[in-house]
């Protein structure tokens, strides 16, 4: 019978037993994965296991801190924060291409991540294990045909690095879906708002600015992020919902605010059911919430004068913008 204590019981002595008195490090989303793998091995292993979390500038608002504070304060593992905002930042500045984007974001984590691997090898005399927050539908997509979909959008999750290194992989929770990943978080007593969170794509709130990324969008859009994400969790929908987001779009459109003329952006309103992310089911928001959100949104964040509500589904729609 499959019980989250025996599998925690015997995932830890079985990694306990592999690593032996090696060095690991994993890299860190915030998200319940890679949180409850690192938690795992930390279990096991200790302050052996290092890791490291990585602002690439385009994180959720207060993000980079809250992450610190639930993994290092409340969980206690050894955390490596790296601010690499600004070196994302202008690695950006003037792209506008979708995949250009994807992989600029995705390369310069793996030189940022490879370079901080090596830091801590140096540091603790070598590091052997990565530690990867797999899961089973992961394991079961990569191996079997690709379908179409799969190239629609050039995927970037924290794998496969860094391969200069050579170093083994341990992979926890290979064996579960996300819901008994879960269940082993909240046994570990790991916070709620970890093992809760709706998915967030590793290129972050890049894929949810049309058009160039500057600073400036970066900040209205972390706002409105904000604004959607506090609105629907006090309407009590946020976990019976997949995934809900705000999107900034370079488009301006004239408004009125009191007696002035304003010119400003429009933002996008995105909620979708979904089991697995390969299809999706736009949610008929209550008017009430989306009321509320709107009227939030155009009243607090200066930059933003027109809110919208997308009603696509996926297919033909994908869930992110680009
Ligand atoms: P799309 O937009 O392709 O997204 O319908 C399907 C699901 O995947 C998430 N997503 C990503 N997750 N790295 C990730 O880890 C990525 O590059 C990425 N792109 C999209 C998206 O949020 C949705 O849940």
């Amino acid at each position: 019978d499959w019980t989250p204590e025996h599998f925690i019981k015997s995932t830890v002595a079985a990694i306990r037993e592999k690593v032996g008195d090696g060095h690991a490090i994993c890299a860190l989303s915030g998200g319940v994965d890679s949180s409850v793998a690192a938690v795992l091995v930390h279990r096991a292993i200790g302050d052996r296991l290092t890791c490291v979390f990585v602002d690439n500038g385009v994180l959720r608002k207060n993000e980079f801190f809250k992450v610190q504070e639930n993994l290092c304060e409340k969980l206690g593992l050894n955390l490596v924060a790296v601010d690499a905002s600004g070196r994302f930042l202008s690695r950006l500045a003037g792209v506008t291409d979708p995949e250009t984007k994807r992989k600029i974001i995705g390369n310069e984590f793996i030189s940022v991540f490879d370079d901080e691997a090596h830091r801590i090898a140096q540091q603790t005399g070598g590091v052997d294990w990565l530690v990867q927050g797999t899961l089973y539908p992961d394991v079961i997509e990569s191996s079997s045909v690709k379908g179409p979909s799969q190239t629609i959008k050039s995927h970037h999750n924290v794998g496969g690095l860094p391969e200069t290194m050579k170093l083994k992989l341990i992979e926890p929770l290979r064996d579960l879906f996300k819901d008994e990943v879960r269940r082993i978080g909240r046994d570990m007593k790991m916070p709620e708002d970890i093992l809760q969170r709706q998915p967030f794509p590793g290129p972050g709130l890049a894929v949810r600015i049309l058009g160039e990324i500057t600073p400036e969008r970066v900040a209205l859009l972390q706002e409105a992020d904000d604004i959607v994400v506090t609105e629907i969790k006090a309407a009590g929908l946020y976990q019976q919902i997949w995934q809900s987001f705000a999107v900034l779009l370079p488009v301006k459109s004239v408004g009125v605010m009191g007696d002035q003329r304003t010119y400003a952006y429009t933002c996008a309103i995105r909620a979708v059911h979904s089991e697995d992310g390969m299809t999706a089911d736009w949610v008929p928001l209550p008017y009430d919430v989306l009321k509320r959100i709107s009227s939030r949104i155009v009243n607090e964040i200066r930059g933003i004068n027109r809110v919208v509500y997308d009603i696509t589904s996926k297919p033909p729609g994908t869930i992110e913008w680009e």
